[in-house]
């Protein structure tokens, strides 16, 4: 009889079943959140539609209630009744769901009032001590500012006063919400964030980038921190130059009143671009949450030198778009000068590009460039590693085209993934080269589209995990970036026209041929 001692041992055990692990969830509090600026486009167009979502995937706490809030007279039902058209329009996943919507619908609920008079504070209070009861969310508060930052000053006083919002780092817990723009320059930020504190402690705050919620953005710490591969190579000595693009297609979309005082540089530079920038540039942190990631970000900040005011006009550039040409329908877009709500002589940049240079040993000399517009080619947002060239061109031949360097790029959108340029031989007698990639696609490894931004962010919030919110030194540390160009821009307030479906007025091509370079074709 052969025993199982007996048993040979097979040179190629069978591999053990994989067992499909679920992926981590973290506990889900009970808590009821208050949305500010409720009847406001932010609102309707990715606040609620994303809470929707959340629903649709059985992810809110089952204990959870929104107030809407706002200077509107709504109903209930009426609130309700325009939030259904919204979410059916805006919601990622179409058509809506009735029974879902049914069952959320009866989440939500709505307060009409203004935002700096104490009595409608006390209203509103009294509205969420019944709702926390009815729902038994235990006190824990969200209170979510989405209204135009000229309000953020206002509500946090008035939270504070009827101590709606109580300084505490402990159950039951309120948490604030702050969308963007946090400040107009570095002034007000430093101004904002006093008053933030002054109602409550900085674990209680967070401050939203949407971009940090993009599945692909985060895709950056994994691509560098999961992998073996990358992070040797991942410095000056291997990196020639950085190139980060925020292209968009569009307009600004009836925001003239918003963006014609903001302009690109506030609008995508400040936060979202910087926020890239950071994650690329950043050492490995010693562990993955909120405070290890947030301070290697800050470092990357505080390293980037704000540029003398004098070398302004030689690193950046500006521009704003035109009519352009028109399409196959003979129609083209308005130009940026005769758009609603801006100014006829606006001189507001729709499109900056730009040269900094982190100053530390890890990056030193290695050119970050950045680009950003409104009314370009195409929707394109990338950040591009340019490593340098091969020290000696072995195969160099007339009908060669490779041995250009190796790029390696990670695509947030559209059309999500990771590409490496690499040079190839083209089959045949000759050694000529020719550059191929080798491309990830987000979609065809994991199927659909990623969630929304926004049903991350709120998710976090719900967590209490600040790790995809900037802080408050972050915030602080980009405004002094670009405070010298806001202020060289006052006092020369030239912008270069473009055409709308172009990458950009020619300046912007110049800025990097000075340096031999030239910005990706896209
Ligand atoms: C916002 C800006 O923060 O980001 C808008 O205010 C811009 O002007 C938008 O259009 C771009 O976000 P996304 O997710 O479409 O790239």
């Amino acid at each position: 009889m052969v025993t199982a001692k007996d048993k040979p041992e097979l040179a190629h055990p069978e591999p053990a079943k994989k067992t499909q692990r679920p992926v981590a969830q973290k506990p889900r509090e009970s808590c009821g959140m208050v949305l500010m600026g409720a009847s406001g486009d932010l609102a309707h167009r990715k606040i609620i539609p994303a809470l929707y979502n959340l629903e649709l995937d059985g992810l809110l706490p089952e204990s959870f209630f929104v107030v809407g809030y706002s200077r509107t007279a709504f109903t209930d039902e009426a609130f309700r009744e325009t939030l259904r058209k919204s979410v059916g329009e805006n919601s990622r996943r179409k058509p809506l769901d009735a029974d879902v919507w049914a069952r959320f619908a009866t989440r939500l609920h709505y307060v009409a009032g203004a935002y700096d008079k104490p009595e409608a504070f006390e209203a509103l209070g009294e509205v969420l001590r019944r709702l926390e009861k009815e729902n038994e969310t235990m006190g824990n508060r969200m209170f979510y500012l989405a209204t135009p930052p000229t309000l953020f000053a206002p509500i946090l006083e008035e939270l504070a006063r009827s101590k709606l919002v109580v300084r505490s780092r402990v159950a039951p817990w309120s948490r604030v919400v702050i969308e963007k723009p946090f400040g107009h320059d570095l002034q007000s930020a430093l101004d904002l964030n006093k008053l933030v504190h002054r109602t409550c402690d900085e674990t209680q705050v967070y401050r939203i980038d949407h971009y940090l919620g993009k599945e692909t953005v985060q895709n950056i710490l994994a691509l560098r921190f999961g992998n073996a591969i990358f992070e040797p190579l991942w410095n000056r000595q291997h990196i020639d130059s950085v190139q980060i693009t925020v292209a968009e297609a569009i307009g600004i979309e009836g925001r003239g009143g918003y963006y014609d005082e903001a302009g690109a540089l506030r609008d995508i530079i400040q936060n979202h671009m910087l926020q890239l920038l950071a994650l690329t540039a950043m050492e490995p942190p010693g562990a993955f949450d909120a405070d290890s990631v947030r301070s290697e970000k800050f470092k990357v900040l505080r390293a980037v030198q704000p540029m003398p005011e004098s070398d302004v006009g030689k690193l950046t550039v500006r521009g704003q778009y035109g009519v352009g040409k028109p399409d196959q329908d003979g129609k083209s877009g308005p130009a940026y000068r005769t758009e609603h709500g801006v100014e006829p002589g606006s001189t507001t940049p729709t499109f900056v590009a730009l040269k900094l240079f982190v100053e530390n040993w890890r990056w030193a000399g290695v050119p970050f460039y950045l680009r950003t517009g409104k009314r370009l080619a195409r929707r394109v947002s990338e950040i591009a590693i340019h490593f340098q060239s091969i020290p000696h061109p072995l195969f160099r031949s007339d009908d060669s085209d490779g041995e250009k360097p190796n790029v390696l790029s990670v695509r947030i959108q559209p059309d999500e993934g990771i590409q490496l340029r690499f040079a190839v031989k083209v089959p045949g007698e000759a050694m000529q080269l020719r550059d191929e990639t080798l491309d990830f696609s987000y979609s065809k490894a994991f199927g659909g589209e990623p969630p929304e931004a926004y049903e991350r962010l709120i998710l976090d919030v719900m967590h209490g995990d600040a790790t995809l919110f900037p802080r408050e030194d972050e915030v602080t540390a980009s405004w002094r970036i670009v405070e010298p160009m806001l202020k060289a821009w006052q006092r020369s307030p030239q912008v270069h026209p473009y055409d709308s479906g172009s990458w950009g007025p020619e300046e912007s091509d110049t800025l990097l041929a000075r340096d031999g370079r030239t910005w990706r074709k896209l």
